[in-house]
């Protein structure tokens, strides 16, 4: 018998996933021990440099005490991040911007601040796994709306939409541009999304940590909308667009007071968020297109190698992701994650091999996206090439190696 009798855990912590994607990263490692080179495709650390001016930043401060920041940022880098949103076309006062710590955090606050247990956030899936982790702390219910792959995983109709609203509704949830389809939504499909949120007086929560990364079609923050003035919610982050994923800044930003002060409130519970890395962001905030036009244009060639080598691989269902830096692709095999597992534990080809997401732990309902992978655009063009070449040699052995 345990030590701990009878003592257990909380249902809600029994439902927390960890992260889908961890268990063949495990499988990864011990491959590489052996002497084959994996190409992770996996995942969506970039694997850029990260601006030099940060470290300089930081060996230039001079302080003699790491103190607390304010609990809603620090005044200049409230200031750095209106600025940074208003070259961005979005005027936000400091007042109305929080600091958190990344877009993690700015979504966890916004989904506590307009939701009490039980209530529901409409997502469209394939969606950010961890929207599920954060609705989990959250005590929130998703409420997923199947996108398909035929479509470039774009929204549904207004109406379809309309009908998984509910009494507990309390707001829809996008990502724009998407992690994981790589979908930019264009205006009139925001338009849909706004009036549904007038008519039903729901919130629109927005993650748009990846705004730059819009290639084809113009990105339109839901901040633009003026008729929903009130009731949209930016979620933001520093990570993807400036290459500082371990800085962990972002910001939760609204022209809803309410919102906002109770997103302070949450925030004075945690304290602080790091101060030195709130600094150290500053310059690039203040002067973000020189940082992101790089980054921006070294993932749009990355999009396009990836678009032309999926042409080569047959029986692969895909189309022209427009944004962000992944694409969710319909392989000919019938279940994905089978066929990552084989992929990363038994196949190689001349002593390499490559690591896939599979795409069903970017969906909530049940046999969604079985045959689907996210790949993750996190490799130079040419060990792109590679990996994807891969991909498309491994299918036949595959299918003897199933037989
Ligand atoms: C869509 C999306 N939202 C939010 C985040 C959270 O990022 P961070 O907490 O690093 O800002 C990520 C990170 O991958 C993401 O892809």
């Amino acid at each position: 018998m345990s030590r701990l009798g009878s003592v257990s855990i909380a249902r809600r912590a029994r439902e927390m996933q960890a992260s889908p994607l961890r268990k063949l990263a495990v499988t990864a490692e011990e491959r590489k021990k052996k002497g084959i080179k994996v190409y992770h495709l996996n995942i969506g650390q970039p694997d850029l440099p990260t601006p030099p001016i940060v470290f300089e930043t930081i060996h230039n401060l001079k302080q003699s005490t790491l103190a607390y920041a304010p609990s809603n940022g620090l005044p200049q880098a409230l200031t750095a991040w209106k600025n940074y949103l208003r070259s961005a076309g979005i005027d936000l006062d400091e007042k109305e911007i929080i600091v958190t710590a990344g877009g993690s955090e700015a979504i966890i606050f916004a989904m506590c601040a307009i939701c009490d247990a039980g209530d529901e956030i409409i997502v469209f899936e394939p969606f950010y796994t961890n929207y599920n982790g954060f609705a989990t702390i959250a005590n929130v219910r998703l409420r997923p709306l199947p996108l398909t792959i035929e479509d470039g995983f774009h929204l549904p109709s207004e109406r379809e939409i309309e009908r998984v609203i509910n009494d507990r509704t309390r707001g829809i949830l996008i990502c724009n541009p998407s992690n994981p389809t790589g979908a930019v939504y264009g205006r009139h499909e925001l338009e849909q999304l706004v009036r549904l949120a007038k008519r039903h007086d729901l919130f629109l929560l927005s993650d748009e940590v990846y705004r730059e990364f819009a290639y084809d079609t113009p990105f339109h923050s839901i901040m633009s909308f003026a008729e929903v003035y009130d009731r949209a919610i930016l979620l933001d982050s520093s990570s993807k667009r400036f290459n500082v994923c371990g800085a962990r800044i972002g910001v939760l930003a609204s022209h809803n007071v309410e919102v906002v002060q109770t997103a302070f409130k949450f925030g004075m519970a945690r304290l602080s968020v790091a101060s030195i890395e709130q600094l150290a962001l500053v310059p690039l905030l203040n002067s973000p297109e020189q940082y992101t036009a790089p980054i921006v244009e070294e993932f749009r060639t990355r999009r396009d190698v990836v678009y032309e080598e999926l042409g080569e691989i047959q029986g692969v269902t895909y189309y022209k992701p427009e944004g962000a830096f992944y694409i969710v692709i319909g392989l000919p095999v019938a279940n994905a994650e089978h066929f990552a597992k084989w992929l990363i534990e038994e196949y190689e080809h001349e002593g390499e091999t490559v690591l896939l997401a599979p795409a069903q732990g970017f969906y909530a309902t049940a046999g969604k996206g079985i045959n689907e992978v996210r790949l993750a655009f996190m490799l130079n063009v040419h060990d792109m090439k590679k990996a994807l070449n891969i991909i498309r040699l491994s299918f036949d052995p595959y299918k003897n190696a199933k037989t």
